[in-house]
């Protein structure tokens, strides 16, 4: 058996302190419309919870993007050749990475990259077993603050994977910038594959973020529970609810947490009035047709090549160059 690669570390890259959280969240109860940034959602708690999401009869995108993957795998990776590099930004478990790999010939490089080193380490000794003879190259980092690659990797042609329409947590000027990041990161001859949700009807879209079994609710819930944990918080957690709404002004849903009177909540030694009826902003999942995503990544500097959806075109997988 081959050895497990050790996680390598971006300076730059690697998250803050837990300091980070705190101001964050101070910073984001403050504003008139209150906000927390939605990547808070996945402690260990959350993570599992999503895990649980994504398994949900109403959560589309993750089994539909699997089966378009699975359909569309062989193609996609047809023009790997040997010592090319393989990079998924927030690779999490890398579970939809096998769909793909299972169809890889070449003696690719595989680097996936998560800000999670635990998440990380797990994936590197599924795959290292799966696949002994595949080289892996985990990079512990946040690949939104990504600025290249280890120097002893670049110069060879790179092919991105960013699966799970994550880049719909982004506003679009944001998801432009990210995807030009991407292009940089990637360089040269370089290719992204990603994967992004469809608009649809809003009573799907809204049923995905709102199930019936409550799985989301406490998802969304959660972000409150880890700030009473970690910071000392005091929400009550039986005084606020869930909310997932549809704007189709902008083109996506919104979750928030909604109190349900009027309350005060204290966090790090400060007092956050809530109004009854008041939210916090959560999360935005941006949702488009596929020409405005095709748009969007023109804009970013990418070619739009070829493009997969599901019979149903409820989700795309893009492929840009
Ligand atoms: C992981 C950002 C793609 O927006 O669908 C799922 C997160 N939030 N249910 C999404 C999420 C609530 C998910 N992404």
């Amino acid at each position: 058996m081959r050895y497990i690669p050790t996680l390598e570390r971006s300076p730059t890259d690697v998250s803050k302190a837990d300091g980070e959280f705190a101001s964050a969240v101070i910073e984001g109860l403050s504003l008139l419309q209150k906000e927390l940034p939605c990547r808070y959602f996945y402690d260990a708690r959350g993570s599992l919870l999503f895990e649980e999401i994504t398994r949900l009869p109403e959560y589309y995108p993750t089994r539909t993007e699997a089966q378009i993957l699975r359909v569309a795998a062989c193609d996609l990776v047809a023009d790997f050749s040997d010592g090319n590099l393989f990079v998924e930004f927030g690779s999490g478990s890398s579970l939809k990475t096998e769909i793909l790999l299972d169809c890889v010939d070449a003696d690719i490089v595989y680097v996936p990259i998560d800000v999670s080193e635990t998440a990380l380490a797990d994936a590197v000794v599924r795959l290292a077993l799966r696949y002994p003879s595949l080289e892996v190259r985990p990079l512990v980092a946040n690949f939104s603050e990504m600025k290249g690659l280890p120097r002893d990797l670049s110069g060879r042609r790179a092919v991105g994977f960013f699966p799970g329409s994550t880049i719909g947590n982004l506003a679009p000027e944001e998801a432009e910038g990210l995807l030009a990041g991407f292009k940089r990161v990637l360089g040269k001859g370089g290719r992204l594959i990603i994967g992004v949700d469809l608009k649809k009807d809003e009573q799907t879209l809204t049923r995905a973020y709102d199930d019936d079994a409550g799985v989301t609710a406490a998802f969304n819930l959660n972000l409150l529970s880890r700030i009473n944990r970690e910071l000392g918080g005091t929400f009550d957690l039986s005084a606020f609810r869930h909310r997932a709404i549809y704007n189709s002004a902008a083109g996506r849903i919104e979750m928030h947490v909604v109190s349900d009177r009027a309350q005060d909540v204290r966090v790090c030694g400060r007092v956050f009035r809530f109004r009854e009826g008041e939210s916090i902003h959560t999360e935005n999942s941006y949702k488009y047709t596929v020409p405005e995503f095709r748009d969007l990544a023109v804009r970013a500097g990418w070619q739009a090549d070829r493009v997969w959806t599901d019979e149903g075109n409820r989700f795309s997988v893009h492929e840009l160059v």
